[in-house]
């Protein structure tokens, strides 16, 4: 899968209408090349376990961190949610764990109540406040009905043994204290009918789209500028992959720097494909893999909510300014 050009900035191939910048002399396919197996076509919400593996498969896209990848950054079969995608940034290591149901390396042992809190709130079994970048405030706001649903794919998927190394704060004072209040009360699903709130709720709460692509700085995402993008993403996955960055593009309706004169099948097509307007290949970090299995209802509200985000900039690295 990550065999393919990688090379940066999507906003300068966008703006030169050219080949991107410094692309290695490795061939590049014609297609990004999905290695992952296509997940069934959205279930009704009773279907818990199915409801659950639409969730964590296409959207939530959980094993993007969560699944075991080879030095190459490709999908190990047989590792599906069992860790270990690592994280190495200046103030934290952070180890995605085995989250399949062995009760020894895994969350067998773990109650409802346990993962719940964990996914929202970001607090461990042992009540450690857990480190990025797992999507916490997003997930947060995740209905209790598509939590229960998540819970129950996550004990049905086959268990596996892997030990996963402990995740590392090593900058503990500049990492949250805290990801939010706990969690008291039920949270309610999002009507469909409301067509930008469950847009919303796709793309923030669940795919934490957003968490990516808005500028982050000292004091968290700025959500004035939500959709700017510019974080930088240094290669993300594995020993093997050449040295290259993503930068989360610009996905507000500015017309130049973001995605203001896209179609919306442009849109769909980089989402689901990672193929950007021009037939480049993306770069990986953004699940392709998982969203390439989002149905198009929800895929067409995605798109709606996308294009809600008015016209900014950022500049990267976005976590160095301000
Ligand atoms: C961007 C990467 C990333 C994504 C996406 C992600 N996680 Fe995580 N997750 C992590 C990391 C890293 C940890 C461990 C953090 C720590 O221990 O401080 C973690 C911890 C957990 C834990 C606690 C397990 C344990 O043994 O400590 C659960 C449960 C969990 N994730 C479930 C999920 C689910 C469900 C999803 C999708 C809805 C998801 N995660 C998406 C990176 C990710
Ligand atoms: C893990 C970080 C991450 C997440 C999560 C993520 N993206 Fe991206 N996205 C990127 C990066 C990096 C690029 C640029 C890739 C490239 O140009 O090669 C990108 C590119 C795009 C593009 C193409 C825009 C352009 O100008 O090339 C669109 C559209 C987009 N993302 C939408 C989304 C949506 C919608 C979601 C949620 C369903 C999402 N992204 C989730 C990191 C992310």
């Amino acid at each position: 899968m990550l065999t393919l050009v990688l090379s940066a900035c999507s906003q300068d191939a966008e703006m030169a209408s050219e080949e991107p910048a410094a692309a290695p002399a490795a061939a590049e396919p014609a297609a990004y090349v999905f290695d992952r197996p296509p997940v069934a076509p959205s279930p009704p919400q009773s279907d818990l376990v199915g409801r659950g593996r639409y969730l964590v498969e296409t959207i939530g896209a959980c094993g993007n961190c969560h699944s075991g990848r080879d030095d190459d950054g490709n999908f190990i079969p047989g590792l599906e949610l069992a860790g270990n995608f690592v994280i190495d940034e200046p103030a934290f290591t952070a180890y995605a764990p085995n989250i399949t149901p062995d009760p020894e390396t895994g969350i067998g042992n773990w109650t409802d109540e346990e993962l719940d809190r964990a996914i929202r709130e970001g607090i461990d079994r042992d009540g450690r406040v857990m480190i990025p970048p797992m999507a916490f405030p997003y997930f947060r706001d995740i209905s209790s009905n598509d939590m229960a649903a998540i819970i129950a794919y996550l004990r049905s998927v086959p268990a596996v043994s892997r030990q996963v190394p402990d995740s590392v704060a090593k900058m503990p004072e500049v990492l949250p204290p805290t990801w939010g209040p706990p969690v008291t009360e039920p949270v309610p699903d999002i009507p469909r009918t409301d067509r930008i709130e469950y847009g919303r709720y796709l793309t923030h709460t669940l795919g934490h789209c957003t968490q990516c692509h808005t500028p982050l700085t000292p004091t968290g995402e700025d959500f004035s500028r939500i959709g700017a993008g510019m974080n930088i993403y240094p290669r993300p996955f594995g020993a093997n992959v050449e040295e290259w960055s993503a930068i989360a593009a610009n996905i507000t309706q500015h017309e130049v720097l973001g995605i203001g004169t896209w179609t919306d099948d442009e849109i769909k097509r980089a989402i689901v494909q990672g193929i950007s307007r021009d037939g480049r290949v993306m770069l990986p970090f953004m699940a392709f893999d998982f969203y390439n299995g989002i149905s198009d209802e929800d895929l067409e509200l995605i798109v709606e909510y996308v294009k809600t985000f008015p016209p900014s900039e950022a500049t990267p690295p976005a976590a160095e300014e301000e």
